[in-house]
């Protein structure tokens, strides 16, 4: 039975109701986005029908969540066909929500034919269920049901279900020490077991690559020493090398990478607009090049192997000169098979200009990394043709800041330090937090925010930059955490996990700092919003490419490629099937990019002219296999990521890298500000060895 809305009802909802995008069609089939789910009626309201959409919640990261890294959403009900109440005993009708026990109810409010808008959930798997009740701001359900939906990750218990039996029949026991030499070379070892996850349902071959570690032979192993700061000067020379290094890891000496004999490499410190050569020699044992992350520099210093300049060989060397126009912090690594070279150590940042003193007391530039170690404490080796850990890419544990376990730095209670964080780790995307310490996010990769904000937790995934001032108001040790909710694939659950990766000792102090008294004050950039605003105004509406990002399987077993199939988690916060993940290479596993006129990966060539602003989409399709979160990094330019999921990102600032979660959408403004032929990719180094990666080309 359908009743029509009246003309009455329809201005109401307009009135009340504030203006949502539609996000999930009446014919979306469950479970098929991370987003929706159908707000299924009783089977007596034949007339009804519902949708439960998840909604972005606006943030100024690529993900919106919680402190504790659970997944922020604003809930919508669209509902159809409901009858006037009193038809069904009641006067309104009422939105809940539950954990999926039902042990906590959330009054959510009451709801109508049209658009509603609910709010926020506190849980990260739920229910909603509608019901009519007898008066609006009655506090607990007690009314008839009306309809309900169960929210889309749900999905992952399904999941458990069909794995549980599996988990108790065939697991592996403990398979620390095992070797595997199946391929050839190196004898792989297991990856490393992790207590919180349950072992993989089978046992995995290795990868069908050879294992690989830096070969030392006949070549100088310098020790680790501290890293060192370059002042550069405007027409400087700098020198530096790629090597083999010695360090501890674990108690353990183990041979690693790193520039001038240090990991992470010297920190640069330039100014704007000035000019410095580096004469760069290679003394790996592999061929390598250097990428100036995000630096406007001329296309042949870009680092990128064929485009124009070879990779540097062994023993070989090239000369990069670098041009600093943008203020902000930079990296630079390989860009040559990044999944070792840049994990084995070879990261530094450059820092180009230096805060106000009257904002900042003191400012620390950290890498934040991981390491993988196997059972037996020993780095995990890496594919000799291609990359392992293909699917999720390689996850550590040991947590590295400034390539140290443990770190430790210091402050003054009531100065304000600035934290300049890179994330220098092939695959993870941290939730950084300081407990007990407020944040206020003031910049990211190229530039300043329009507007300073306060942050609980910093989201920050391979290769972004952002910058954090932080006061601490009283003596005391602070640690730096992880916080996130883990996945466990083989149980489909989640659990929380704090991971400590370095402490701040903080001193007592008489008074605050001068920029320790302006703290509390959140400032805008009037330079920036002009900037942005200046770059909004000269772009067009309609994108001119979009990016559809997905992966392909090959050479699979039916049941791997069941099991990655349609279970799409918005972000990865941890490595859920380490066998799966580290068996797989790019033999197996294609990740793509295509854009619309169908051409992928490195068949990707868009022309652009300088001068030019070009609006971008880029699409994570749900439905992909193992859909995931992909941080994608264009070279040479900058960018405004503009709108997320069809809503305007309401605090920006110009990036060069940025996170697009599962099953999401952006538009990016890209500036075509400097000529060449450049790369676009995922920053997971594995993603970019397997294929996500394509090209553009800027003429004058
Ligand atoms: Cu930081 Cu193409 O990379
Ligand atoms: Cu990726």
């Amino acid at each position: 039975m359908w009743y029509p809305l009246s003309i009455a009802a329809l201005l109401v909802q307009a009135v009340q109701t504030p203006r949502v995008s539609v996000r999930c069609a009446w014919d979306t089939p469950p479970f098929a986005t991370p987003y929706c789910a159908e707000l299924v009626p009783t089977p007596d309201l034949t007339g009804v029908r519902g949708m439960l959409e998840l909604h972005w919640v606006p943030t100024p990261f690529g993900a919106a969540v919680r402190p504790d890294g659970q997944l922020r959403h604003r809930l919508v009900a669209r509902l159809e066909g409901l009858p006037p109440a009193p038809s069904l005993g009641g006067r309104v009708y009422v939105a809940w929500g539950y954990n999926l026990s039902h042990s906590q109810e959330v009054r959510l409010g009451v709801v109508r034919n049209g658009v509603n808008d609910l709010g926020e959930l506190p849980f990260e798997y739920f229910r909603v269920i509608v019901s009519v009740e007898d008066a609006a701001s009655i506090p607990r359900r007690r009314g008839r049901l009306v309809a309900r939906a169960t929210s889309p990750n749900s999905l992952m218990l399904s999941h458990r279900d069909a794995m549980a039996p599996m988990l108790t029949s065939s697991a592996p026991t403990d398979a620390s020490g095992h070797e595997h030499g199946a391929h050839g070379g190196e004898a792989w070892p297991m990856p490393p077991s992790d207590p919180r996850i349950a072992p993989a349902a089978m046992q995995h071959t290795p990868p069908s690559t050879p294992a690989w570690r830096p070969d030392s032979t006949g070549r100088e192993v310098l020790p680790l020493r501290p890293r060192e700061v370059i002042r550069a000067r405007h027409g400087d020379t700098l020198t530096l090398s790629a090597g083999l290094v010695r360090r501890m890891i674990g108690g353990r000496a183990i041979v690693a990478y790193g520039y001038n004999g240090q990991s992470p490499g010297p920190l640069i410190r330039a100014d704007q607009g000035t000019e410095v050569t580096v004469r760069f020699t290679n003394r790996l044992d592999v061929p390598t090049t250097v990428h100036w992350h995000g630096l406007r520099l001329e296309n042949r210093s870009d680092g990128v192997p064929g485009f124009p300049a070879p990779a540097v060989e062994p023993g070989g060397a090239f000369t990069y000169q670098l041009r600093f126009p943008d203020a902000g912090y930079y990296w630079y690594h390989p860009h040559v098979r990044e999944d070792a070279q840049q994990d084995l150590g070879l990261y530094g940042n450059i820092s180009v200009g230096r805060p106000s003193p009257l904002a900042v007391d003191r400012e620390e530039v950290l890498t934040l990394d991981d390491l993988q170690l196997d059972d037996r404490g020993l780095p995990m080796p890496y594919g000799a043709d291609t990359a392992s850990h293909a699917l999720m890419g390689r996850f550590g544990n040991v947590w590295l800041v400034n390539g140290e376990p443990g770190w430790q730095g210091r402050a003054r209670a009531g100065e304000v330090l600035r934290l300049a964080l890179t994330n220098a780790a092939n695959a993870r995307t941290f939730n950084l937090r300081i407990p007990g310490a407020r944040l206020k996010l003031v910049g990211s990769d190229v530039s300043a925010f329009e507007r300073e904000a306060w942050v609980a937790s910093v989201v920050i995934a391979p290769a972004e930059r952002y910058v954090v001032d932080v006061r601490f108001d009283s003596a005391g040790r602070y640690a730096l955490v992880n916080e996130v909710r883990w996945l466990d694939h083989m149980r489909g659950t989640t659990m929380p996990a704090v991971d400590t990766l370095g402490f701040v000792a903080v001193e007592a102090s008489a008074a605050p700092t001068r920029a320790g008294r302006r703290f509390g004050v959140l400032a805008g950039d009037a330079r920036v919003r002009r900037e942005i605003d200046g770059l909004i105004a000269r772009a067009p509406a309609v994108a001119r490419h979009t990016l559809t990002l997905g992966m392909r399987l090959s050479n699979v077993s039916p049941q791997t490629v069941a099991m990655l199939t349609g279970i799409a988690m918005p972000m990865d916060w941890n490595d859920a099937m380490p066998m799966m993940n580290w068996a797989l290479s790019a033999r197996e596993v294609t990740w793509t990019m295509r854009d619309e006129s169908g051409r992928e990966n490195m068949g990707i060539h868009w022309r652009f002219r300088t001068g030019e602003v070009v609006r971008i989409r880029l699409v994570s399709d749900p439905g992909a296999t193992h859909a995931m979160a992909h941080p994608i990094h264009f070279h040479g330019q900058r960018f405004v990521v503009v709108r997320r999921n069809d809503v305007a990102v309401p605090n920006k600032a110009w990036k060069d890298t940025a996170l697009l979660p599962a099953g999401e959408s952006m538009e990016i403004l890209l500036e075509l500000s400097n000529p060449g032929t450049w790369m676009m990719h995922c920053h997971v180094a594995e993603h970019l060895g397997t294929g996500m990666m394509g090209m553009f080309e800027v003429v004058p």
